[in-house]
């Protein structure tokens, strides 16, 4: 090994002194990449160490209210807590394509337009290729200043001249530090790019936005790499092919995370989706087996969704199961639980099941639903398309009880369904509070709701 060489995993950050198929971080494969050593010195750490603090009582620290400056854009509002914290950094990541160069200069014309200084830096495209963007987003105030630059020591510069109250860095990735001879978009610049960032952020107290790509490649670092040294983490996800996107919080040292924005990309930007579950229903077929709407919890908002199921007799030794926006495993686990405990065959069956419109739903909540889609498609049966099932399943095929079933049967009620279907366990809670207007069926175990179908 030549001195001074050291292996990067491009996806988490893992260091190694010699080359290696799979991370043992991060489990990827063919991620590391050979990575000179960065000199001594150069790193945002021995600027850090400038300033001494001393230890101080819980009592001596004053606490201002944060102030929070609101981005104009309710739902991005929402999944960062309430609004821009000043002196906060922020990660933006999310695919190729999907829409953070978008999102953030929207927020860059909002925050304009409302007389707040802010500065929009690009290594990612020309000065005309943002003004052809913003000229489809609208009207532009002029406290935005653009400014098109990869230099970190020269943008270092520039905003600690103009101190603007917000900055926006698109993208990580184009970032570079002259000291280090590594390739932008490299572990060793990111990391170094994002400590002179947050050195910024903290002593000017500005709120910088960052925009990270995720790329399945290993081309360039991933943005797991500097999730943990940033405030607030959000991804964008979504089909690329649907028009809408899913704003997901990850990471928030100001507010709550798990709260979702959910945004519409139309010809003339991203507009907000007001009531996320209408969309997600949108193009439910109607009378179908398989079908199933389900209601989870994301943050504190009640989304409906669908799931839908297709078993068929296999073709293959191994039957296929595949999942898309569920885990893998917990249908596999569901599946299992229906042949043991309620006697169906599905060793022979090939089984996909999906939920519709672009999600991924990790919350147990909707093991009920995936249960209820499989009986369905394997029963060659329709479900009633008012009724909404939601709850979690156990190994020994028992539903069990789920957080806020009255939020889930209120949004249903709201979205015009006639029927529930409920962990038992949750039914006479929801009895205890007034009879909602829609009738509720309490299962206890996967036999039951097989019956009640
Ligand atoms: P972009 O914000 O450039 O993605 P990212 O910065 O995450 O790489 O989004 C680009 C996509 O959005 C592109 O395919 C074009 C589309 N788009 C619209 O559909 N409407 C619009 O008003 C804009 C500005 C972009
Ligand atoms: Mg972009």
């Amino acid at each position: 090994m030549a001195k001074g060489i050291i292996f990067f995993c491009q996806n988490c950050g893992y260091e190694s002194s010699k080359w290696m198929g799979q991370c043992p971080g991060c489990k990827e494969w063919n991620t590391f990449v050979e990575e000179a050593v960065p000199k001594k010195g150069t790193g945002a750490k021995s600027r850090l160490g400038k300033e001494r603090s001393v230890p101080v009582t819980l009592k001596e620290i004053e606490l201002k209210e944060e102030e929070r400056i609101s981005t104009g854009i309710g739902e991005l509002d929402r999944v960062l807590g309430g609004g821009i914290v000043a002196g906060s950094l922020i990660l933006v990541g999310g695919d190729p394509g999907i829409g953070k160069s978008t999102l953030l200069l929207q927020v860059c014309r909002n925050l304009a337009n409302d007389h707040h200084d802010v500065m929009y830096i690009s290594g990612e495209e020309s000065l005309k290729q943002i003004k052809l963007r913003a000229r489809r987003i609208g009207e532009f105030k002029d406290t935005l200043t653009l400014f098109c630059e990869t230099n970190l020591a020269d943008i270092e510069e520039v905003v600690k001249a103009k101190k603007p109250e917000v900055v926006i860095i698109d993208s990580i990735q184009t970032m570079y530090n002259e000291n280090i001879s590594a390739a932008p978009g490299s572990v060793s610049q990111v990391r170094e790019s994002t400590g002179t960032l947050m050195m910024l952020a903290k002593t000017l107290g500005i709120a910088i936005f960052i925009v990270g790509h995720v790329t399945k490649e290993g081309v360039v670092a991933g943005p797991r790499v500097l999730e943990h040294m940033v405030d607030t983490v959000l991804y964008f996800e979504g089909d690329r092919h649907a028009s809408y996107r899913i704003l997901r919080g990850v990471k928030n040292r100001f507010g709550s995370t798990n709260e979702i924005g959910v945004f519409e990309m139309q010809g003339n930007g991203l507009r907000e989706v007001a009531n996320p579950s209408e969309f997600m229903l949108n193009g439910k077929p109607v009378g179908a087996s398989g079908s199933v709407v389900t209601c989870s919890l994301e943050g504190t908002r009640p989304i409906l969704v669908e799931i839908q199921a297709l078993v068929s007799d296999t073709t293959f030794q191994i039957p296929r199961r595949t999942t898309v926006g569920i885990d893998f495993n917990r249908v596999n686990l569901l599946l299992a639980v229906l042949e043991k405990r309620a006697g169906m065959q599905l060793g022979g069956c090939d089984a996909y099941v999906n939920l519709t419109g672009g999600m991924r739903l990790s919350e147990p909540s909707i093991d009920l639903a995936v249960v209820a889609a499989v009986i369905s498609s394997y029963r060659n049966t329709v479900i009633d398309e008012h009724t909404i099932i939601f709850g979690e399943v156990g190994l020994t095929g028992e539903v069990r009880g789920v957080a806020q079933a009255e939020v889930r049967i209120k949004e249903a009620e709201k979205m015009g369904f006639t029927r529930c279907i409920v962990p038992k366990s949750n039914y006479e809670g929801i009895m205890a509070n007034g009879k909602p207007g829609i009738d509720i069926v309490g299962v206890a175990g996967v036999v039951e709701l097989a019956e009640v179908l």
